[in-house]
């Protein structure tokens, strides 16, 4: 475990949890998060940390049986804040009323600063107004012993209290998301000064750390890493690579279906300029055989899932075996969340890239980037000099283009989906909206429509194009290109690749579409 200030977030079951653990991190504060029923008193002492953050929740503390966070919290002497449901019950286990029944409050509010406090100083003034985001039902109604109230809208009399004589604070608004402007900096505000965090949570640092358990896990025995050309793995590669050196070989199974140039530069990048030892294993003719004919999407995933293991055991043998299995796991796939419901069930998210793992496999895991979140595995790649074409990459899906192709897959049309696609993520590179978009690729379609090429008909393929933003890939919004950029690329795509006589552009958002077509 990290030896650094660390803030802990007992989760409620809130949507928008990770949020917390996201701006704290941003802030440099170690963080994580924990469901409220499974923080034991001796466990919350052993990660010693430096404040408490009750997350909001689902439920109402009106009902009986209602999350409680373990009353032994009270007795540490830490600082505690509440958001939303987390207010409720600190509010309602220190002695206070919470009722419901009241209007409920969603979205934008404004709340009247009415007094100061730790959490607002430097911020928020006395008779100010400020915009903040609420999302509840319930509210206090009569104030614990020694709290008083700080900000206050129509809806939530006490949008913000503090007991600032044992460090509680608690907020009806949701400080964590963008939506309230002064959010980050209030949370801030707890953190470094009511906790006495000092932000010592840093990229260089964590390489530094990692390394160290890397080295103390692994010691002399020998890591496999699958490599899929993604941010994650790669990463983790190139990391295991700094502690373990030659321990270290990677597995690239290309199944005949990334982008263009896409296996050439993951041998480049890892062999050529890492230094890594690397097993490419071209088995594109196994996964297009055995694709042939096959038109359903699931049976495309499960057949490509299965020969992903099938030939990563091979090769894994042809090794010799390994002590280790290196995972690019992060810390969403990690986190532990209080279901829905807000009941005591948890549901644990466990991530493969391509459809599973060996069953049966006697390698024991190591999972360096387990603490991490996306965007912070994306600035450790670079702390570790790792080129911005992987770093900053768009998700790719692990079936590849098979499920970008609808209808059966074959090596030409995986060709000419290639050529597509390429003429359209250098239209994007040229416009400099890479990196404004989630993800963007082409997808060929199983029509052929009629065209005029000059003075000839065609009768050719059809495309769709598809551009998304999201900040997890669960909800998207397609990206409003201007007619100018489409008419652009449509142009090109039907003068440049022989075979596709007509572009579309794909308006649908997530939900009710997904982000693939498959
Ligand atoms: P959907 O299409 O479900 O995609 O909206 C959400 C995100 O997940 C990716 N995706 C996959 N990734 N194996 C993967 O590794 C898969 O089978 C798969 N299907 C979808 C998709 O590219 C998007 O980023």
């Amino acid at each position: 475990m990290t030896q650094h200030d660390r803030i802990l977030i007992l989760d409620f079951g809130s949507q928008v949890t990770q949020l917390i653990a996201r701006r704290l991190r941003e802030t440099g504060v170690y963080c994580e998060v924990w469901p409220y029923n499974a923080a034991a008193p001796e466990r919350i002492r052993a990660f010693s940390p430096r404040g408490i953050i009750f997350s909001g929740g689902p439920a109402s503390v009106t009902e009986g049986e209602s999350p409680r966070a373990p009353a032994e919290v009270f007795d540490m002497g830490l600082p505690i804040l509440g958001i939303c449901y987390g207010q409720q019950t600190l509010a309602a286990q220190l002695g206070g009323t919470v009722e419901g029944g009241h209007a409920a409050e969603f979205g934008r509010a404004v709340v009247t600063v009415t007094g100061e406090c730790a959490l607002t100083q430097g911020l928020w003034a006395k008779g100010n107004k400020e915009t903040v985001w609420m999302s509840h039902g319930d509210r206090i109604t009569v104030l614990p012993a020694g709290f008083r109230v700080v900000a206050e809208s129509e809806g939530a009399p006490f949008a913000l209290i503090a007991d600032e004589s044992r460090h509680y604070y608690g907020t009806m608004f949701h400080p964590e998301v963008v939506h309230t402007p002064h959010g980050a900096a209030l949370l801030k505000n707890f953190t470094h000064g009511v906790c006495g965090c000092t932000g010592d949570w840093t990229m260089a640092g964590f390489r530094a750390e990692a390394i160290a358990r890397i080295r103390a896990q692994v010691g002399q025995g020998r890591v496999i890493c699958g490599l899929s050309g993604g941010v994650d793995s790669s990463v983790a590669a190139v990391l295991l690579h700094e502690a373990v050196g030659d321990q270290l070989t990677c597995i690239y199974v290309d199944h005949g279906l990334m982008r263009a140039g896409e296996s050439e530069q993951v041998v480049k990048t890892f062999r050529d300029r890492f230094n890594i030892t690397l097993v490419h294993r071209d088995a594109s003719d196994l996964f297009l055989g055995q694709l042939s004919g096959v038109t359903d999407p699931e049976q495309k995933r499960k057949i490509i899932g299965r020969l992903f293991i099938e030939v990563f055991e091979e090769e894994q043998n042809k090794l010799g075996g390994a002590d280790f299995l290196a995972q690019g796991t992060l810390y969403p796939d990690v986190i532990e969340s209080v279901s829905a419901t807000g009941g005591p069930s948890v549901t644990i998210k466990s991530h493969h890239n391509v459809g599973g793992l060996p069953e049966g496999m006697r390698m024991k895991l190591v999972e360096p980037l387990r603490e991490l979140f996306k965007d912070e595995v994306r600035v450790l790649g670079r702390e570790l000099g790792m080129p911005e074409e992987i770093v900053g990459r768009h998700p790719f899906p692990g079936p590849g283009l098979a499920i970008r192709i609808p209808g059966e897959v074959t090596r030409e049309k995986a060709d000419l989906l290639r050529k597509v696609d390429t003429v359209y993520l250098e239209e994007i590179r040229n416009a400099g909206l890479y990196d404004a978009i989630w993800q963007a690729f082409a997808v060929l379609l199983p029509v052929r429509t009629v065209g005029v090429m000059g003075d000839g008909r065609t009768y050719d393929m059809a495309c769709a194009l598809r551009a998304v933003t999201s900040t997890d890939g669960m909800t998207a919004e397609f990206y409003p290109f201007d007619m100018g950029f489409l008419g652009r690329v449509a142009n090109r795509i039907v003068n440049e690749v022989r075979g596709v006589n007509r572009v579309t552009y794909d308006i649908t958002s997530k939900p009710p579409g997904t982000i693939e077509w498959e």
